[in-house]
């Protein structure tokens, strides 16, 4: 069966970026000129899925507004003769693609607020993309490579990468035949292990496809690490009962989740932009040069 459907779990309360995220969701930062949520929706889009399911809450209207339009706005550029402007406002979501919301009331962890999107996603097989994990896959996205192993096992997927052993207390870490990767079936999966009871050193990062089983699962699943109801470990429990794929993706990832790696994410996406690629390579020389 073919993913047409995607999660946007943006409920999150996206604490390590106060006081930036009080008033704003964390997944309408930009990088350079495009918010993150943006990113992921692109990714979405371009390997097939045609409808969106963001998991919001309250403070995040600004989302809802950004996939919406913007008559003032777009009557604005017309006015002015700013037509290029206008078709970039106007293209932020194709023809044929629709948006779904879903209010997460309180955020209970991503398990939690994938579960909180049951009845759009139904019976059928679907994404999951963390819009704070931007990933450039270079000529094929993290998501394409992930339907592409999809569509020859027909089992859940799940991206790693990956992570030195002392950062595996921040993953969903997987325990994997290592001779095997870049794909191998996933024997187990703990979250957020200390680094000497890690199963190995691949950590799960924001993209998922997951069969419709999982949201069973998630009903039944205890609060686990954080007190909150993990991801994780529904995905632990669906191992007992199907075999689920760890692909280690071709790209790279940024944790725009971390104040390190949006800043990251922001040089390397500047050092590559059309307009600004030349100009700010003289800037950042400048810089260093002064630092020196
Ligand atoms: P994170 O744990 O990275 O984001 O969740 P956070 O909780 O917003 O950020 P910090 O740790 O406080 O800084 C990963 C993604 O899952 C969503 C978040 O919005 C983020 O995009 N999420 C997380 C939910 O939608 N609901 C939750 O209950 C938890």
């Amino acid at each position: 069966m073919k993913v047409t459907k995607a999660i946007f779990p943006v409920a999150g309360l996206g604490t390590r970026f106060l006081p930036a995220t009080k008033a704003n969701p964390k997944e309408m930062m930009p990088v350079v000129d495009k918010p993150l949520i943006q990113y992921a929706v692109e990714e979405a889009v371009s390997a097939g899925i045609t409808q969106l399911i963001f998991v919001t809450s309250s403070s995040k209207r600004a989302i809802e507004d950004h996939f919406d339009s913007n008559f003032e706005l777009e009557s604005n550029l017309i006015e002015r003769g700013k037509f290029e402007l206008l078709e970039i406002v106007r293209n932020i979501l194709p023809e044929g693609v629709s948006c779904a919301y879903i209010r997460q009331k309180s955020p209970q962890g991503l398990g939690h607020a994938v579960w909180c999107a049951k009845e759009f996603v139904l019976n059928e097989p679907f994404a999951v993309l963390l819009a704070d994990d931007l990933i450039d896959g270079g000529k094929k996205s993290c998501l394409q490579q992930m339907m592409d192993v999809y569509q020859q096992t027909n089992t859940s997927v799940v991206a790693v990468e990956k992570i030195a052993q002392t950062e595996t207390k921040k993953y969903g870490v997987v325990d994997v035949d290592v001779t095997k990767m870049p794909i191998a079936v996933i024997r187990g999966i703990v979250e957020k292990p200390q680094p000497d009871k890690a199963p190995s050193n691949y950590g799960v990062v924001g993209r998922y496809i997951l069969k419709p089983r999982i949201f069973d699962l998630i009903e039944n699943i205890s609060q686990g690490s954080g007190g909150e109801i993990q991801l994780t470990d529904a995905i632990e429990t669906l191992l007992k009962e199907e075999e689920v794929y760890a692909l280690q993706f071709k790209g790279k990832r940024y944790d725009c989740g971390s104040k390190l790696g949006y800043l990251e994410a922001t040089l390397a996406y500047a050092l590559k932009h059309p307009e600004l690629a030349q100009d700010f390579k003289h800037s950042l020389q400048g810089f260093l040069e002064c630092m020196e």
